[in-house]
């Protein structure tokens, strides 16, 4: 692991697995899409960097089939047990979950083997992964190493963070957004990443085939629980509101401020969350 490293700034435990997990469900569609059109088939060897639990893994390993193979890299022990545990109960024999640093690839044996038996990789997912790093360009000069020629990589990631926002507005629930981005840099991340993202992949040998935008809105409901979306909304403000306050980014008043918009906001469908726009890019080796 890099030195003077901090830990993952939203934490490993069990709400932010099931955060995860539900994020997944919701925006898998557009990352299978991009799978999709970055041409992933059986037999092929992909990587998902930065895995987390290995959601998008499980997926993976299942376009790719038994005759290809997955392996799914986090630096957290407990997400990557997790998915170990995971792969074996779904029967994903091929998926490989390997605890290890996204800024040092090139160190895990897991890749190391891939890299041994062959060309390399023929494609790598990184989804919010890169706007928690301290330097992101190291994970896609490793990527310019580990994927084959003609090969591909696919991120889904973060600009314009700060654009998320309740409509109405409410002051509260900005300045909880612009606390939140202060707090993923302050750890070394960057809530904008995905503006530098295709000068780094145009240095490490990639050309973009595709970059694109995904947004999205959360609404509540009046008749019954809210959508999911917006319960996606809901249960990360529920979460990381009270970090905010304990890290000191946060009043406690307008934590309180955004828990009681936040219970409005559910139940009302003419009130909404402009979510965070997620930009993709799909890039291809030369
Ligand atoms: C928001 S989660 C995304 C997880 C997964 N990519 C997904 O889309 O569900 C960010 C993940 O990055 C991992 N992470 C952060 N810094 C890392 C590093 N230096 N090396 C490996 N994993 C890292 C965290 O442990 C966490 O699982």
């Amino acid at each position: 692991m890099a030195e003077a490293k901090r830990p993952y700034v939203l934490g490993t435990g069990d709400d932010e697995m099931a955060r995860l997990g539900l994020q997944h469900q919701l925006w898998g569609d557009a990352a299978r899409a991009a799978w999709r059109a970055a041409r992933i088939g059986p037999g092929q060897q992909w990587l998902d960097v930065g895995a987390g639990p290995g959601y998008a893994a499980f997926d993976l390993a299942q376009f790719v089939t038994g005759s290809g193979r997955v392996v799914a890299v986090d630096e957290s022990a407990e997400f990557i047990e997790f998915a170990a545990s995971q792969a074996a109960a779904r029967g994903l024999a091929h998926l490989t979950a390997a605890r290890g640093d996204a800024l040092a690839l090139e160190d895990s044996p897991a890749i190391r083997s891939v890299m041994e038996a062959g060309p390399g990789f023929d494609g790598a997912y990184i989804r919010w992964v890169l706007c928690f790093l301290r330097e992101p360009e190291r994970v896609i000069a490793s990527l310019g190493k580990l994927v084959r020629p003609g090969g591909r990589v696919v991120i889904h990631d973060y600009f314009n963070y700060t654009s998320m926002t309740m409509a109405p507005r409410r002051p509260a629930f900005d300045r909880a957004v612009a606390a939140t981005a202060a707090s993923w840099r302050e750890r070394g991340g960057d809530p904008d990443v995905m503006a530098h993202v295709p000068a780094m992949l145009a240095a490490h040998g990639f050309s973009i085939e595709h970059l694109g935008t995904h947004s999205r809105l959360a609404r509540g409901s009046r008749s019954g629980p809210p959508e999911s979306m917006m319960h996606w909304m809901a249960s990360w403000w529920r979460t990381y509101t009270p970090k905010l306050v304990a890290m000191g980014k946060l009043s406690q008043a307008d934590c309180e401020q955004l828990m009681a918009d936040i219970a409005r906001y559910e139940q009302d469908p003419d009130l909404f969350v402009v979510c965070p726009p997620v930009f993709e890019i799909i890039a291809r080796r030369a």
